[in-house]
């Protein structure tokens, strides 16, 4: 569905991105991890357009490279970005709603749908999104994305900063997302949780992907549980 090939990205002088290839299969979970100044971040705006890269974006057979963020959001690839940005002044609903505006005519039906997965959010619909607590601000990030009909959601750090409490909702969130047929590629630094709903995985150190391989292969890597998961 998605494949990067090798990838280069810079900001001035400083490459951060090198010769990055990654594959995303229709339907699965895809996971980047790595340390923290690795890329990840770069990676996911370079898929959405948000900053130019050099090498190959093709989602569908179709090259992506040099279509501006708007175009690529009408392919159906939606960023929730890192840190949530929501929009603290307006409300749950609003919010949500911004993510629907190319989408009136499914508007309703995604309401209900984001609502059933984040129960939450639909008793705290009319409450200012800057009201909520990191988790739920997280639930709205995503909901939000959800609005758009992505066929491919990316998600940055969803986890990151989250309760062990809303961390699990986050990751089971997911998962459930993708049952409902849309393809995920997530970053984060929450390796474990991560490379354990992944169907694949890359790391990436230094802006190069280093090892990559199923969730469950990685879990098991000598140098994956060394660097990330403390044993
Ligand atoms: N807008 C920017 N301008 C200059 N350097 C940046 C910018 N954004 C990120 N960087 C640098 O690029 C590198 C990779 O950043 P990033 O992709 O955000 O990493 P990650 O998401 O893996 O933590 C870091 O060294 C970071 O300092
Ligand atoms: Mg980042």
């Amino acid at each position: 569905m998605l494949k990067v090939d090798h990838l280069n990205a810079s900001y001035g002088e400083m490459q951060v991105l090198k010769s990055i290839s990654i594959t995303v299969e229709q339907g699965s979970i895809v996971s980047v991890v790595g340390s923290n100044g690795v890329g990840k971040t770069t990676l996911l705006k370079a898929i959405s357009g948000i900053i130019p890269s050099k090498g190959i974006i093709s989602f569908d057979g179709e090259v992506l490279n040099g279509l501006p963020p708007h175009r690529i959001v009408g392919r159906g690839i939606i960023h929730v970005p890192e840190g949530r940005k929501i929009f603290p002044d307006m409300s749950v609903i609003e919010n949500l709603m911004m993510g629907a505006f190319l989408h009136r005519n499914t508007c309703k039906q995604n309401l209900d749908r984001v609502f059933e997965l984040f129960p939450r959010l639909a008793e705290r619909r009319k409450q200012s999104g800057g009201t909520l607590s990191g988790g739920e601000q997280q639930m709205l990030a995503i909901g939000r994305g959800l609005m758009a009909n992505p066929r491919l959601l990316l998600l940055d750090e969803p986890s990151l900063g989250l309760s062990p409490i809303f961390t699990d909702t986050v990751f089971r969130t997911i998962e459930q997302i993708r049952k409902s047929g849309v393809t995920v590629l997530l970053v984060e630094q929450n390796v474990f949780r991560s490379l354990s709903i992944s169907d694949q995985a890359y790391v990436i150190t230094n802006g190069s992907v280093v090892l990559n391989g199923s969730g469950r292969e990685l879990l098991e890597n000598p140098e994956v549980k060394r660097a990330f998961l403390g044993r």
